[in-house]
């Protein structure tokens, strides 16, 4: 029999690689790891237990909130509120910092999360996610504050993501590697099965909206065309994915190689931004492409070198094969002027502020 390796085994021998580790980063990665469970459960039993549908509730994108995205957000706050690992906490479905309760001890990291990735797919029963972000504190005071989420991914401590999926998997990394594992419901632990994963030399896969192509800049549509055979050295075609949850889409590419990408465009007037979020999506999964021997990049040069202005800045993301992505920055900067003339400016966040970076113009779908 091969070796039974849970996440909390793994979890504990992972501290070797950080001595004088306390021990708290380990408890911490175990109470995501039980808020996952706790998310996957609800997760799989969606319809009966009438938690699918929206609430009247919009999140500070102006997106509908779907009730799982709030039972997911809730539970993570609460696993991690009260154990006195963590100064802060971030998520995507909040405007500011959500401070640790006065009457609580607090530590020395603070947790980034995008509650439930790809939450238009709950109703339909597609796979959906979990990302989070971990970074050490940086300033003094025992509450954290934005100078503490504002950091660049290459500072993160760990970064994971969960995948609510044909089965539900927690990937992650402390910096040693991207280790998998899958829950094995019938005895409600997470077990490894993908250890060391590295991203494949061979390209399988390339992911993107194909209905934004209208809004795309001429570099991007010429790399699309390139990817399937119809630009340049004309190779063999990739193969077209997207499901529209980004964890999922990065999961598949992770384990059978590609590019995913959705970039910046010019379908509105903060379009050049592109729409994942940097500190909620991008930096986390970033870290953990560059783990498994990937890349990511926002068209211009590394996303784990982005020092984030804004909580809840946007950046265009193209991630996967290292190749891949790097060809893509070559497209941009050879054909994307007007875009980066835009881009440029806020990457180095001297652009005007708008709040949140909502969208303030609604297109009407082609009826
Ligand atoms: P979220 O559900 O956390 O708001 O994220 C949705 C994101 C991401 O998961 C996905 O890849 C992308 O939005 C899909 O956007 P499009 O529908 O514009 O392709
Ligand atoms: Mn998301
Ligand atoms: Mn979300």
């Amino acid at each position: 029999m091969n070796k039974i390796v849970t996440i909390e085994r793994h979890i504990f021998e992972q501290q070797k690689h950080y001595p004088g580790a306390t021990g708290t980063f380990t408890s911490l990665l175990y109470d995501l790891a039980l808020a996952a469970k706790l998310i996957s459960r609800e997760t799989n039993r969606a319809g009966l237990a009438n938690l699918i549908g929206a609430t009247e509730g919009e999140n500070v994108y102006g997106e509908r909130q779907q009730k799982l995205d709030m039972f997911a957000d809730e539970i993570i706050f609460k696993m991690n509120d009260h154990t006195g690992r963590l100064c802060a906490m971030a998520s995507e479905e909040h405007d500011d910092i959500l401070s640790i309760p006065p009457h609580y001890d607090t530590g020395k990291y603070v947790l980034l999360y995008d509650p439930l990735d790809g939450s238009s797919n709950i109703d339909v029963n597609v796979s959906i996610g979990t990302i989070w972000a971990i970074f050490r504190k940086v300033t003094s005071g025992a509450q954290g504050t934005m100078d503490d989420m504002l950091q660049p991914g290459h500072q993160l401590a760990a970064a994971g993501y969960i995948i609510y999926g044909s089965s539900t998997m927690m990937v992650y990394s402390t910096g040693h590697g991207v280790h998998g594992f899958t829950l094995d419901t019938s005895v409600g632990e997470f077990l490894l099965s993908h250890p060391d994963i590295r991203i494949p030399d061979q390209h399988k896969y390339y992911s993107v909206n194909h209905s934004y192509e209208k809004y795309w800049y001429s570099g991007v549509r010429r790399y699309v065309k390139w990817l399937q055979g119809l630009y340049g050295e004309g190779g063999k075609p990739l193969g077209n994915r997207y499901i529209g949850s980004l964890v999922a889409d990065f999961h598949r590419n992770l384990l059978q190689g590609g590019v995913y990408l959705y970039p910046g465009d010019t379908r509105d007037e903060n379009g050049y931004q592109g729409k994942l979020r940097l500190t909620f999506e991008a930096q986390a999964l970033a870290y953990i492409c560059r783990q498994a021997g990937g890349y990511a990049s926002d068209g211009v040069g590394d996303i784990l070198d982005l020092k984030p202005h804004n909580l809840h800045q946007r950046v265009p993301l193209f991630l996967g094969n290292r190749d891949l992505v790097l060809k893509a920055e070559k497209f941009i900067r050879e054909n994307d002027k007007e875009w980066l003339n835009q881009y440029i400016p806020f990457r180095n966040g001297e652009a005007p502020k708008q709040k949140n970076g909502k969208k303030k113009k609604k297109e009407k779908a082609t009826s």
